[in-house]
């Protein structure tokens, strides 16, 4: 059986789902905050220690004003409501992502990272203004500034998930089958699962099957 320390999810099919049930994208969006926290807690009982969720890419600037402020609003006032229960469950979150957002939220952001930063249970990285191009230029920039050698190693230690065991699973929800500028690098061996399902719709069932099918592949990682 495969070990699993790190499931990654592009969080996809908020706004089909919000206009097809509730006639808004941003219903959709409310609605997808409730399979986060579903899948928080199945993450911690299938005891994996790394989640990363792809909340916001550097590509989603190109969205109506109105949702990208509604998107922000439900992360504020999650992180206001929720981040000492998620401290008190042990659990840290990190930040992958430029932080470029209005002061409030700019500062809930550093907050809830440093009071989470010794958290051991569950690691959580949100990606928010992620986009994987651009972390792979800050990187080359960075380690060449530096004068270190360019190898694998080195490279890694300058991406924001520096200290991160790569992904072994990617899970895609909404239908889709593109990466969208997540993780180019990271998911070179990640075991990866287009869902049908749009991400309102996911639950912790499909969750658990996905994480079954992955434990019995054979993962070659080039070998035999
Ligand atoms: C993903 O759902 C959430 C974000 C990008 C913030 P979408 O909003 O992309 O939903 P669809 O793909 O339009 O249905
Ligand atoms: C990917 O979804 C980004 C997030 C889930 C945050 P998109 O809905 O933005 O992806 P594209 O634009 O359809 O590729
Ligand atoms: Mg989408």
């Amino acid at each position: 059986m495969n070990p699993l320390k790190h499931v990654a999810i592009i969080m996809d099919g908020n706004g089909r789902w919000g206009l097809k049930f509730k006639n808004s994208r941003n219903a959709g969006h409310k609605a997808g905050l409730k399979t986060v926290e579903k899948i928080i807690k199945a993450t911690i009982k299938n005891n994996i220690k790394f989640l990363t969720l792809y909340a916001f890419s550097t590509e989603n600037w190109k969205r109506p004003k109105k949702e990208i402020n509604y998107l922000f609003h439900l992360l504020e006032n999650f992180l206001i409501n929720r981040i000492e229960e998620l401290h008190k469950k042990n659990i840290k979150l990190k930040i992958i992502g430029n932080k470029n957002f209005s002061k409030k939220l700019n500062k809930l952001l550093i907050y809830s990272e440093r009071k989470t930063k010794n958290n051991k249970k569950l690691q959580i990285n949100l990606a928010l203004n992620y986009g994987s191009k651009l972390e792979l230029i800050s990187a080359f920039k960075s380690i060449i500034k530096n004068k270190e050698a360019i190898n694998i190693k080195n490279f890694s230690n300058h991406l924001q998930t520096k200290n991160i065991p790569d992904p072994d699973i990617l899970i895609r929800t909404g239908d889709t089958n593109r990466l969208s500028n997540f993780l180019l690098w990271q998911l070179a061996y990640t075991e990866i699962f287009f869902e049908k399902k749009l991400w309102p719709s996911f639950n912790d069932k499909d969750y658990n099957k996905i994480i079954k099918k992955y434990k019995r592949i054979k993962r070659n990682f080039g070998g035999i």
